[in-house]
């Protein structure tokens, strides 16, 4: 089943309650939740207060996507703030095999994720103990990027070792997606949409039907 994360990043923050009403309402089941720390990339988005805030607010499925150095730091920060699945960078991690182990530990799903000028080969380890791998398909740290049409050849690289050594494992991809590249992308083999500006701009209902009518 294909699934579509919006990212909360294009949300527009003074009117966030109402915003995931509508995803809820629209039967969107994940929420995208892009954490920045201002190193791993230049950007600072929030962090665990915001995230335990909107936990009460709703009742999505936080796939929660750390743009944060030595992420191992914090797990159990976001597993109390309410996070349902951290997928970490491995350019991040000191020890990326132990950080996913000790997510899955506390009771979250673990992902990896890859910058897009880091080659597949650098995840392969970590792909078979992953619940979720993540292509990048823009430079990680600001939303409303375009599309890099290299991560289609990545994601098919994956999908292909997926299908040998975790065949349940979803394969997510994030970053410029719209309705013009979203057949593409399902077409490399992606379940997982993340999607920002392409949700949140404009009239989202709306939005969500276009992209439904796609991915259906
Ligand atoms: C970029 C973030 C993305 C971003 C996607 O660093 O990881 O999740 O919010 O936004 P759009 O869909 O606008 O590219
Ligand atoms: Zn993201």
């Amino acid at each position: 089943m294909n699934i579509l994360s919006p990212s909360m990043l294009a949300a527009d923050f003074g009117r966030l309650k109402p915003q995931l009403d509508t995803l809820e309402k629209n039967d969107i089941k994940w929420l995208h939740v892009d954490v920045m720390d201002g190193m791993f990339v230049p950007s600072i988005s929030f962090g665990m207060p915001v995230i335990a805030s909107i936990r009460k607010q709703c009742g999505l499925f936080f796939d929660t996507h750390l743009m944060v150095v030595d992420p191992e730091r914090y797990i159990m920060d976001f597993k109390n703030a309410g996070s349902d699945l951290l997928t970490v960078h491995v350019e991040a991690c000191k020890d990326t095999a132990c950080t996913m182990k000790k997510v899955k530990e506390v009771g979250m799903q673990a992902g990896i994720t890859l910058n897009p000028e880091t080659d597949v080969k650098e995840i392969l380890p970590f792909v078979g103990m992953a619940d979720l791998v993540l292509v990048m398909s823009v430079h990680p740290g600001f939303g409303g990027q375009k599309f890099i049409p290299e991560a289609l050849d990545k994601a098919r690289a994956i999908k292909k070792e997926l299908l040998k050594v975790n065949p349940s494992c979803r394969l997510e991809m994030d970053g410029g997606i719209n309705l013009s590249n979203l057949e593409s992308v399902l077409g490399s083999g992606v379940d997982t949409i993340v999607a920002g500006t392409a949700i949140f701009g404009g009239d989202i209902e709306d939005n969500i039907k276009r992209f439904r009518g796609i991915m259906a």
